[in-house]
């Protein structure tokens, strides 16, 4: 197609996105990072000096990353600009600017985003030296995007009235008629509906569109995001609701042990166990590389890591960094096998959920 009939359609999806999907705000007001980020220790476990200016686009809130974003200069003088906003609605004003884009590096908050401009041709190749650091699951195949944190989907549920062994080893489970009213969900958030997206990729577009449907049937209560889904859970409001692991913790740190919700994983790799990341990838025309690529290795490094496991409880993508206690091991999620780049179709996801009245 031509560019101008290019640009057209992807500023249809822009306004489509912006529309439907509102972001995944992190479980928890983050400390200021302190000592716990940023440490002057790169990857290599030398301080890396690096002169310039670098534009990143942040799909990840001011509120979470700012403090780490902060360090940056003082730690290895790389001078960050910050644009923040929704991941889906920077990623189409990346596409839409194409070559004239001033992002330098794009920070997301999910690897379909990530995915859609490494198809678009907009990535650049990463060095070895940091997708060495994350496990080949968490990063672009053709190593264009790297995983900086990772979030699980979970079925949080009412510790009250369930017990584990009351819940769905698979996440169709839930469209039994005996889930009837006890559900509770959030279709406009971006991690929901990048599962919905991961359904499709793995059972495809008929099956997708049939657990929608069953799910439907049975009533589910609709939630602003995940925050009021689980408090909704831990009321009593409803039983389940599907959402990511790290807003439990978020409430547990609020409201003390006794919040009566805990996380359920689905299990044999059922798609309602599926792992996300929160990626970064490095436009093919950032204007100073090696400035970029010492941001994206300093989002790797251990303080940033550790930053991110404690302050958000999300999984570090650095092996070696302890995941909280209480927290799933990422070894033991029966995770559904998926190449992350492949949830880059959004708008179909929307399509869908909008033609079911979903959206
Ligand atoms: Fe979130």
């Amino acid at each position: 197609m031509n560019l101008g009939r290019r640009i057209s359609v992807i500023v249809a999806g822009a306004s489509l996105v912006g529309l439907l999907v509102t972001s995944c705000a992190p479980a928890a007001a983050p400390q200021p990072a302190g000592k716990t980020a940023g440490t002057s220790q790169t990857t290599t476990g030398a301080p890396a000096k690096s002169s310039g200016v670098i534009t990143v686009y942040s799909g990840r809130a001011k509120g979470l990353v700012g403090p780490l974003l902060d360090q940056v200069a003082k730690d290895i003088g790389v001078e960050v600009r910050v644009r923040y906003g929704d991941t889906a609605q920077l990623a189409a004003a990346i596409l839409e600017e194409g070559n004239r884009t001033p992002a330098d590096v794009f920070f997301a908050q999910d690897a379909g985003a990530l995915g859609a401009l490494s198809k678009a041709g907009q990535l650049t190749k990463l060095p070895d030296n940091i997708l060495n650091r994350v496990d080949k699951k968490f990063q672009s195949v053709k190593g264009e995007w790297v995983g900086v944190s990772g979030r699980a989907r979970v079925v949080a549920y009412n510790t009250q009235t369930l017990k584990e062994a009351d819940l769905p080893e698979s996440i169709w489970g839930f469209t039994d008629p005996k889930w009837k009213g006890r559900i509770g969900w959030p279709p406009t958030n971006g991690s929901f509906q990048a599962f919905v997206t991961a359904m499709r990729v793995l059972e495809g577009e008929a099956k997708a569109r049939e657990w929608l449907k069953g799910i439907q049937a049975n009533s589910p209560k609709v939630y602003r995001d995940n925050t009021t889904a689980i408090q909704a859970v831990a009321s009593g409001e409803v039983q389940v609701a599907f959402i990511n692991h790290y807003y439990l913790f978020g409430q547990l740190k609020e409201k003390g042990e006794y919040f009566a919700a805990r996380n359920y994983y689905p299990k044999k790799g059922d798609v309602g166990a599926l792992m996300n990341v929160a990626g970064a990838g490095i436009l093919s025309t950032a204007k100073d590389k090696k400035a970029a690529e010492a941001f994206v290795e300093y989002l790797l490094s251990d303080g940033a890591q550790r930053y991110f496991a404690e302050q958000t409880y999300e999984y570090p993508m650095v092996q070696w960094i302890p995941t909280d206690p209480r927290i799933l091991p990422l070894s033991q999620i029966q995770a559904p096998n998926i190449d992350l780049t492949n949830l880059d179709d959004l708008n179909g996801t929307l399509k869908l959920m909008q033609e079911l009245g979903i959206l």
